[in-house]
C-alpha cells in the first residue's frame, strides 16, 4: 500500500483479513499475519519499522481476535498511516506438521524476524537444507518445509554482508533462495532489512499481481502493465499479490499472472519483475544480471457478487441453487441453433484449430482428480458414442504413479475446477512429454491447467467458493457433452442424435430449476438419514458418475461414509452389506440401462434392503416392487439420457447439504478438506 493520506492503520489489518476469509476455502487449520509497527524514538526522526508477526490455530476469527487482543496488549501504533506498508498474511492447510501457532506462517527467520516467508506449495528438498542451515548453527523451531525459506534468506543475506557486499538487493537474496529450492511454491517474502518492501516469487504454484488506480493512460491505451511508470511512485496506490484472484477483484480487476521463475519486487508503492536464470549466484559466483519482464495485464472476469453468498446461508447451498444460471452461462454463445441453415450446432472457439487432430486421435484419455474425474466419468459414453474414439479415464496421481502410456497420437483432456491441482498438473506435464495434444477443461481463466495446454474450454460457471464441488461438476459436463457434440459434428448419421441433445442442452437450466423444488423432500430425508453410520448409492451407465459423486458429496461435507458404486458389481460383493438397516439410493432413471435397474431394485428388495431410488418423473410404480410403500422415492425431470447425470446430482448435492447442516458440521469448510490441492 501507498498512501500519501493519514488513515487508521487498522484498514491494512482489515485488507488482510478479508483477504484471507476470501481465500478461507483454500486452507482452514491455521493462519498468520505480518505488518509492520512503526515508532518515531529513532534519534534523527526517521519512522523505524519492525515487523510483528501474529499466528494462530484455527479459522480467520481466531487470528483477527488473537491480533487485536495482541496489539491492544503492546500498543501497537494503529492510529494513522503516513508511509507505504507492505504486509502479508496467510492460511493453512497442513502438510507437514500439524495446525498450531509454530507450524502457521509467516515462518521466520529466527529472532528478530529478518526475514518473513508466507509460501503455498511444498518444498521437497526441506530436509536436506535443514540439514545444511542446521549445521550453520539456526535453530528451527517448527515441523513445516517452509521454515527453510527464510532461514536460507538470513544465510544468503547474512553472507553477503559479511563479504562487504552492503548493497545487496531484496531481489537479489531471493533469486539466490530460489536456486536452492525444489518443490512447487508461490512466496512472498518480508524482511526487517527491506521495509516497504515485499518480494514474490513463484515455481508450480499460482500467483497474482493485481494492480489498483492505474493512470488514466493506461485507461484508455492497451492494458500494459508498465513497470517502469509505476515505480516512479504516481500511480497506483495499491497492489495486491495472491494465490486467488478471490482475495483482489473486490480491490481490482486488473491483475498479471505471475510466471514460474519470476520474482516479483514491490518496493515503495512500485514494482518490478524480474526472470530468475539458474545462474551461480551470490554465494557462488556473481549472479548475472537477471532479465526484466513487460506484460500485458489481464482482466479478471469474476464479479465480487460472486464471491458473496447472498441470500443464502450457505456457499454450497447457494452454488447449489444457483445452478440454472451457472449452466447457462457455461453454454452462452456456444450453442447455435435455426439461423438460415436451421442447423444445430456447437461452437468452442478454444478448440477450433484443434477439433480435427481430436477426431483423428487414436484415443481420448480424460484426466482429473475428484469431483472433476467424476465429471468426466458421467460425460465418457456420449464422448465414445458420438466420436467412436476409445476414451480411458484417468486418475491423475494414478497416471502419475505407473506412469502410464500416454502416446502422441492421444488427446489427453485434463478436467479440474481450479486448474490447479498439483496432481493433475504432474500428470499434464507428464502428457505434454510424451507428446499427446493436452486439452483443458477448467472455471478457471489464466490457471496453470489453461495456460499449459494446447487449448480448451473454460467451463464459466462462476466462482465456486464451496470446498465441495457442486455447479463446476454439472457445468463440466455440459462441457463435455458440447465437446462430444464437436468431435461428432461431421457425422451424418448421428444428426437427429445430436440435435436431440441440443435441444436438451437449451431446456436442461429449466429442467434444473424444476428438481431443484426437492429441496424440502430432501432436507426431509436428510432428518431421516442423520444418524445413520453409512450410505451406499448405486447407479450404472451415464449414472455411474452420478452414485460416485453423490457418495463424494455425502461423505466429504457431512461425514457419513458413503459409497458409490456401479450397479453390475452389486452381486459380485456389496449385496453382502445389504439388510433392514443401510440406506441404499438406487439411480434408476429412464434410459438404456432402466430395466437393469429394475432387477438390481428387486434384488435389493428381496433382500429387504432399505431403498432410496432416484427415478424418472410418474415412474414410482414401475421402481417400487410391490408399491410406493416399499421405496422411498425421488421423482426427477426426464431429459437426454446423457444430460440426466446433471438432473440427477441434484437431489444428491441437497441431500449432503442438509445432512451436514442438520448433523452441524461446517458445510462450506469441511474436516480436512481444501478446495483447490495445490500440493501432492
Ligand atoms: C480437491 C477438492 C475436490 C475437487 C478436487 C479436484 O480434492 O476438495 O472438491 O474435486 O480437489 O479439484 P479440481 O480443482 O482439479 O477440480
Amino acid at each position: 500500500l501507498n498512501y500519501n493520506v493519514k488513515r487508521d492503520r487498522r484498514f491494512i489489518l482489515e485488507i488482510l483479513f478479508n483477504g484471507l476469509r476470501r481465500l478461507e476455502y483454500r486452507g482452514y487449520d491455521s493462519a498468520g499475519i505480518s505488518i509492520d509497527s512503526s515508532s518515531s524514538s529513532d534519534p534523527n526522526g526517521q519512522l523505524s519499522f519492525s515487523p510483528l508477526v501474529f499466528r494462530q490455530e484455527g479459522n480467520i476469527d481466531s487470528l483477527v481476535k488473537s491480533v487485536y487482543k495482541d496489539v491492544a496488549s503492546i500498543k501497537l501504533n494503529l492510529e494513522e498511516l503516513f508511509c507505504v506498508h507492505a504486509g502479508i498474511a496467510h492460511t493453512r492447510w497442513a502438510t507437514h506438521g500439524e495446525p498450531s501457532p509454530k507450524n502457521s506462517h509467516p515462518q521466520t527467520s529466527g529472532a528478530g524476524n529478518e526475514f518473513l516467508v508466507v509460501h503455498n506449495g511444498v518444498i521437497t528438498n526441506y530436509e536436506v537444507l535443514k540439514e545444511t542451515l542446521t549445521r550453520h548453527g539456526f535453530n528451527f523451531e517448527s515441523e513445516t518445509d517452509t521454515e527453510v525459506i527464510p532461514k536460507l534468506a538470513k544465510y544468503v543475506f547474512d553472507k553477503a554482508t559479511e563479504e562487504g557486499d552492503q548493497s545487496v538487493t531484496f531481489s537479489l537474496v531471493v533469486l539466490e533462495v530460489m536456486r536452492h529450492l525444489e518443490g512447487a511454491y508461490a512466496l512472498i517474502f518480508k524482511s526487517h532489512h527491506y521495509p516497504n518492501e515485499l518480494i514474490a516469487c513463484k515455481r508450480g504454484s499460482p500467483l497474482l499481481l493485481g494492480v489498483k488506480e492505474l493512470s488514466e493512460d493506461m485507461h484508455s491505451g492497451a492494458p500494459f502493465l508498465d513497470l517502469k511508470f509505476i515505480s516512479e511512485n504516481r500511480h497506483p496506490k495499491e497492489l495486491f499479490l495472491s494465490s486467488d484472484a478471490s482475495a483482489i477483484v473486490e480491490h481490482t480487476k486488473k491483475v498479471l499472472v505471475i510466471e514460474d521463475g519470476e520474482v516479483v519486487h514491490l518496493k515503495d508503492g512500485g514494482v518490478s519483475i524480474l526472470k530468475f536464470e539458474n545462474e551461480k549466484g551470490i554465494c557462488g559466483n556473481a549472479l548475472s544480471r537477471p532479465s526484466s519482464v513487460q506484460r500485458a495485464l489481464s482482466f479478471l472476469e469474476m464479479e465480487v457478487e460472486q464471491i458473496n453468498k447472498g441470500k443464502y446461508e450457505h456457499y454450497m447451498q447457494k452454488e447449489i441453487h444457483e445452478q440454472p444460471e451457472s449452466l447457462t452461462t457455461t453454454m452462452r454463445g456456444r450453442l447455435k441453433r435455426g439461423g438460415s441453415t436451421k442447423a444445430k450446432t456447437v461452437l468452442l472457439g478454444g478448440l477450433k484449430d484443434h477439433i480435427k487432430s481430436i477426431r483423428r486421435s487414436r484415443r481420448i484419455v480424460f484426466i482429473g482428480c475428484g469431483t472433476s474425474y467424476n465429471a468426466a466419468l458421467a460425460a465418457r459414453p456420449i464422448i465414445e458414442e458420438l466420436s467412436g474414439v476409445p476414451v480411458t479415464m484417468e486418475i491423475a496421481s494414478d497416471l502419475v504413479d505407473r506412469q502410464g502410456p500416454i502416446y502422441r497420437e492421444d488427446t489427453a483432456v485434463f478436467v479440474s475446477q481450479s486448474g490447479e491441482t498439483a496432481d493433475t498438473l504432474l500428470a499434464l506435464e507428464y502428457a505434454l512429454e510424451n507428446g499427446a495434444l493436452c486439452v483443458g477443461i477448467t472455471n478457471t481463466v489464466g490457471s496453470a491447467i489453461a495456460r499449459n495446454t494446447h487449448c480448451g474450454i473454460h467451463i464459466n460457471a462462476g466462482c465456486e467458493i464451496g470446498v465441495a464441488s457442486t455447479k463446476a461438476y454439472t457445468s463440466q459436463i455440459v462441457v463435455m457433452a458440447m465437446l462430444a457434440l464437436a468431435i461428432g459434428d461431421d457425422a451424418i448419421s448421428s444428426q437427429a442424435r445430436r440435435e436431440a441433445i441440443i435441444d436438451g442442452l437449451f431446456d436442461l437450466p429449466n429442467k434444473v430449476r424444476e428438481v431443484l423444488k426437492l429441496d424440502q423432500e430432501m432436507k426431509e430425508l436428510a432428518k431421516l438419514l442423520i444418524a445413520e453410520q453409512s450410505l451406499l448409492v448405486f447407479g450404472r451407465g451415464y449414472n455411474f458418475a452420478t452414485a460416485l459423486e453423490g457418495a463424494l458429496k455425502v461423505k466429504e461435507v457431512s461425514l457419513m461414509h458413503s459409497e458409490g458404486m456401479l450397479a453390475g458389481e452389486m452381486k459380485h460383493g456389496p449385496l453382502a452389506l445389504v439388510d433392514e438397516n443401510l440406506p441404499i439410493i438406487v439411480i434408476a432413471t429412464r434410459d438404456a440401462c432402466f430395466s437393469k435397474q429394475q432387477s438390481v431394485i428387486q434384488q435389493l428388495h428381496a433382500r429387504k434392503g432399505r431403498l432410496i431410488v432416484v427415478c424418472s418423473k410418474g415412474d414410482a410404480a414401475a421402481v417400487c416392487p410391490g408399491g410406493s410403500s416399499s421405496c422411498r422415492v425421488i421423482e426427477v425431470p426426464q431429459v437426454e439420457d446423457c444430460l440426466q447425470p446433471v438432473v440427477n446430482i441434484i437431489p444428491l448435492q441437497l441431500l449432503a447439504y442438509h445432512l451436514t447442516v442438520l448433523r452441524g458440521y461446517n458445510v462450506d469448510q469441511p474436516r480436512n478438506l481444501a478446495k483447490s490441492v495445490t500440493t501432492q
